[in-house]
């Protein structure tokens, strides 16, 4: 069996930076195009720091063509500012990180209301919000209590587009459903395991990130939403990639290193469900009407052929450890 996907795109991804970003960015090469994390050390927060940063994404691209939508750490701007930034070629939206809620998120937004005046002007101009959901509560139940700030936020700005990224719960589809101006992603790690995958046996801190896996109702509603081709949900992988050293160790660093193989895996996921039809809307035909995007063109042809992880992936000095190391996915990337 094969399928060809038209234009793949992750519509949230870090690559980080220096020798860590030259390491990531061709495991990534697969995709048309992806919206791009801003939570470096420190964030990007200026239009000069993100076209820098894109820059360096492209030379560590090399000769792949690939559409970066570029983000900016949500900070308080002025008009001229947001004006400025509207028009600059590669700018995609605003990422808006409740203070401290995660990796290199101590800039973040404390009070919702310091961002009003920002909020109401990029809804004027049509920029898109991009929300890490998260209270400061107990660590199951953060995304649903900021389910009320999404709310507060949808019929606040009723013309705002926000996308809720990475969403984990049956309560976030439920909130989805209620706001024509709400969107969501949805990671592949979501889509597949729950807290006991991470901790309910032996700890595996290669599946540990923010928001943590949760029950296995919530990632049964959120498969079947992507399954059955739910039109404001978006693939999002949210690949996060940590040196080794920082995920096999006492405090841990948050995130899931999926890039290289989440295509191959969500092919064989879909296949799995006998829905390799709604694929192709979940991995680039949604976010392209929401967002009006038009990435590069790319093909790219998946087929029931195993493919086998690495144990880890090192080069330029760098070591990081995907999701299913050492082992065998269903499918695989047919290469020319
Ligand atoms: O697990 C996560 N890792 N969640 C986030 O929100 C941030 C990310 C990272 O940057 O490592
Ligand atoms: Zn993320």
């Amino acid at each position: 069996m094969e399928i060809t996907l038209d234009s793949p795109l992750d519509m949230h991804l870090h690559l980080r930076d220096g020798d860590m970003l030259k390491l990531t960015a061709p495991l990534s090469a697969d995709f048309a195009g992806a919206v791009i994390m801003p939570n470096l050390v420190p964030p990007i927060t200026t239009p000069d720091k993100m076209a820098a940063y894109s820059g360096r994404i492209r030379e560590a691209m090399g000769d792949s063509p690939f559409t970066r939508y570029m983000t900016l750490f949500f900070t308080p701007q002025t008009e001229a500012t947001l004006k400025c930034i509207r028009n600059t070629p590669e700018f995609f939206g605003f990422k808006l990180y409740p203070a401290g809620i995660t990796t290199n998120s101590e800039g973040g937004i404390a009070h919702m209301d310091d961002a009003d005046s920002t909020l109401r002007m990029m809804e004027e101009m049509d920029i898109p919000l991009l929300v890490h959901g998260e209270s400061h509560g107990f660590v199951m139940d953060r995304e649903t209590e900021f389910l009320a700030v999404y709310r507060d936020l949808a019929t606040r700005y009723p013309k705002l587009r926000i996308s809720m990224e990475h969403i984990t719960t049956a309560a976030a589809l439920e909130l989805l459903d209620e706001f024509e101006n709400l969107c969501a992603t949805v990671t592949l790690q979501h889509l597949i395991i729950t807290l006991d995958d991470v901790a309910g046996g032996a700890l595996n801190p290669h599946l540990f990130c923010k928001p943590i896996a949760k029950r296995p109702g919530d990632r049964d509603a959120l498969l079947q939403a992507a399954l059955n081709g739910h039109p404001r949900l978006m693939f999002g992988s949210d690949s996060a990639p940590h040196p080794l050293h920082r995920k096999e160790c006492c405090g841990c660093a948050a995130g899931v290193f999926t890039a290289p193989l989440a295509l191959p895996r969500l092919a064989a996921l879909f296949a799995e469900h006998h829905a390799l039809g709604k694929l192709q809307d979940f991995v680039s035909g949604n976010a392209c009407r929401i967002f009006g995007l038009a990435p590069v063109s790319k093909q790219v042809t998946l087929t029931d052929t195993p493919m086998h992880v690495p144990a880890s992936y090192r080069s330029f000095g760098q070591q990081v450890v995907p999701m299913y190391a050492g082992q065998d996915i269903a499918w695989s990337i047919k290469k020319a």
